[in-house]
């Protein structure tokens, strides 16, 4: 193989109780990469499309995961990379975390495979630290492995694929205002109380206990930020309306999207989802921001090589 071309999906971190160690996989929604041998070695990001990024390989997310996985695995040979966004900066749907495994998993097929998937998501989180500030896993492994995921330690990632129940649908709503995650991350406190965490890590491990069993209703009682949602809801115009909005229609539950300003919603059946997503649509119209709206099955595929 010569160059491949790849779909790398948008992915929801966090789900609500679970900052920077829960996150899962969208459908469609994504960034479209192809990744090329060249005899000249090294990595050099030749076209972007869909939006204005730096093609600088040591100023582009994709480019230094990928520089990152030459690392660990040096060529002769080099790649480039053409990269079609699909998913928007700052939108909250994990768009460096999309290019970034997008680009490794490109290189890798090309390379013969030398790493599972698991481990490229240590070359992918070198994306995210460019992007963010902060080297975080939460985006960057449902991109990867898809369906639910959960890292236990962000260091040397030790990441678990989750079960995703059959019915759950996602309804996201992307308000069109940029917020950048460092700019998302700099407002939250460093310290947080004894009773908050204890509320916080007993709401994620019930979310993953309700994740293997099926259990809906537990997953709605489950799906509570009382860290992360207090801080940042205030960056997103009509948080709360919205939310009231969805869990009226029906969601089991809403939250902020990553850094947001997306929101995603759970909920169980496609009908729900598209009901909430008729909900979302009623309550934001009248705000007078641009906006898109999805819904999406949990995508347990992952990133993909597309056949052409
Ligand atoms: N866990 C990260 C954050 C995800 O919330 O800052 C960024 O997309």
């Amino acid at each position: 193989m010569e160059s491949v071309k790849v779909f790398a999906p948008a992915t929801v971190a966090n789900v609500s109780c679970g900052f920077d160690v829960l996150g899962f996989c969208l459908d469609k929604v994504g960034d479209e990469i192809i990744v090329r041998k060249s005899t000249q070695p090294g990595v050099r990001i030749t076209k972007i499309e869909g939006q204005k990024l730096p093609l600088a390989t040591k100023e582009n997310v994709a480019g230094v995961a990928a520089e990152a996985l030459l690392e660990k695995h040096p060529c002769d040979f080099g790649f480039e990379i053409e990269i079609y966004k699909g998913i928007k900066a700052g939108s909250g749907i994990g768009s460096s975390a999309a290019s970034s495994a997008g680009a490794v998993f490109g290189i890798n097929a090309l390379l013969g495979e030398p790493f599972t998937r698991n481990q490229l998501i240590e070359f992918a989180m070198k994306g995210e630290e460019l992007a963010s500030g902060t080297a975080h896993a939460d985006n960057v492994s449902p991109a990867l492995l898809g369906g639910f995921t959960l890292v236990r330690c962000g260091q040397k990632p030790d990441v678990i694929s989750l079960p995703s129940p059959q019915e759950l649908y996602a309804t996201i709503i992307h308000p069109k205002i940029e917020l950048r995650t460092a700019d998302a991350r700099s407002v939250l406190k460093r310290t947080i109380s004894l009773e908050k965490g204890i509320q916080q890590w007993g709401n994620l491990a019930a979310l993953v206990s309700a994740l293997f069993m099926d259990d809906y209703d537990l997953m709605s009682r489950s799906l509570v930020d009382v860290v992360i949602e207090p801080e940042r809801s205030a960056l997103i115009p009509h948080f709360k309306e919205m939310k009231e909005a969805a869990i009226a229609a029906g969601a089991l539950g809403s939250g902020i999207s990553g850094s947001g300003p997306s929101i995603f919603n759970l909920s169980k059946g496609q009908a729900t989802a598209e009901k909430v997503r008729q909900a979302l649509i009623d309550s934001f119209s009248p705000v007078g921001i641009e906006f898109d709206t999805f819904v999406s099955p949990i995508n347990k595929k992952g990133v993909q090589l597309i056949t052409p």
